[in-house]
């Protein structure tokens, strides 16, 4: 399948990425399946090393099975210490973006010309501690910033509104460069807090137990995340 980095899609639009880490893993397709006819844009894959963050998930095996089962780009979120050698596997098997952590320990301007080499867009992402400003020296050569609403590791955890500063300042700045740049939130998102961070400035939202374990249902879910364009705006 071609690669669709995040650079042609519109960073004004309110975008919907559910995380696979809240889905039923006995049956991964059928879930990604139900998420993409509920409405989603992106699938949002969560890779953790248990060393980066104190939980471990997926691998590349994974990643290549669950791409065969829907057209919706994967955004591939890499929680590991050591990105850079695992960028290669994790194109291969299917990754249209890939987002890495400004606190790992690889060469950052390395790692996202190692991304960009295997056709991929390239997300930084920044833990709740981390200043979003540490990013910024990459802006030109980024195509996302994820900033974390929980602290990465594990689903299900409260949303943190105080990240909502450095989504506005992610936004402020973005807007001072020429190529469009995604504003990405992760954790925490549902229905009430996508509103926040909307507001903010966030335009691609990662939801995990608020889609999948929706007692409304996924199209609920979705459409509700969607319903936040209405507060969206581009200028602070
Ligand atoms: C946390 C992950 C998130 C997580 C979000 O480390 O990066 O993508 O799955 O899950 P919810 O939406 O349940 O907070
Ligand atoms: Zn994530």
């Amino acid at each position: 399948m071609n690669k669709r980095p995040f650079t042609f899609l519109d960073n004004e639009k309110i975008l919907v990425a559910p995380s696979i880490l809240a889905s039923d893993f006995s049956k991964l397709g059928d879930e990604i399946r139900r998420v993409e006819n509920a409405g989603a844009d992106i699938i949002h894959v969560d890779i953790m090393d248990g060393h980066f963050v104190p939980n471990l998930t997926i691998g590349p095996p994974v990643v290549e099975s669950a791409r065969k089962t829907t057209p919706l780009p994967f955004d591939v979120h890499l929680m590991l210490t050591n990105p850079f050698n695992f960028v290669e596997s994790f194109a291969k098997a299917g990754a249209d973006n890939i987002t890495f952590h400004i606190e790992c320990l690889d060469d950052i301007d390395r790692t996202i010309c190692e991304i960009r080499r295997f056709g991929c867009s390239v997300g930084l992402s920044v833990k709740p501690k981390t200043p979003v400003e540490k990013i910024f020296p990459f802006l030109e050569k980024i195509d996302l910033i994820l900033i974390m609403t929980v602290e990465p590791g594990f689903g299900g955890q409260s949303f943190m509104s105080d990240m909502m500063g450095k989504v506005s300042n992610a936004r402020q700045a973005v807007g001072n460069i020429k190529k469009p740049v995604h504003i990405e939130v992760d954790g925490g998102i549902d229905e009430k807090t996508v509103m926040t961070a909307v507001v903010a400035g966030a335009n691609m939202i990662v939801a995990g137990t608020s889609v999948f374990k929706n007692k409304k249902g996924a199209d609920y879910a979705i459409a509700a995340i969607h319903s936040a364009q209405e507060v969206f705006r581009t200028s602070f």
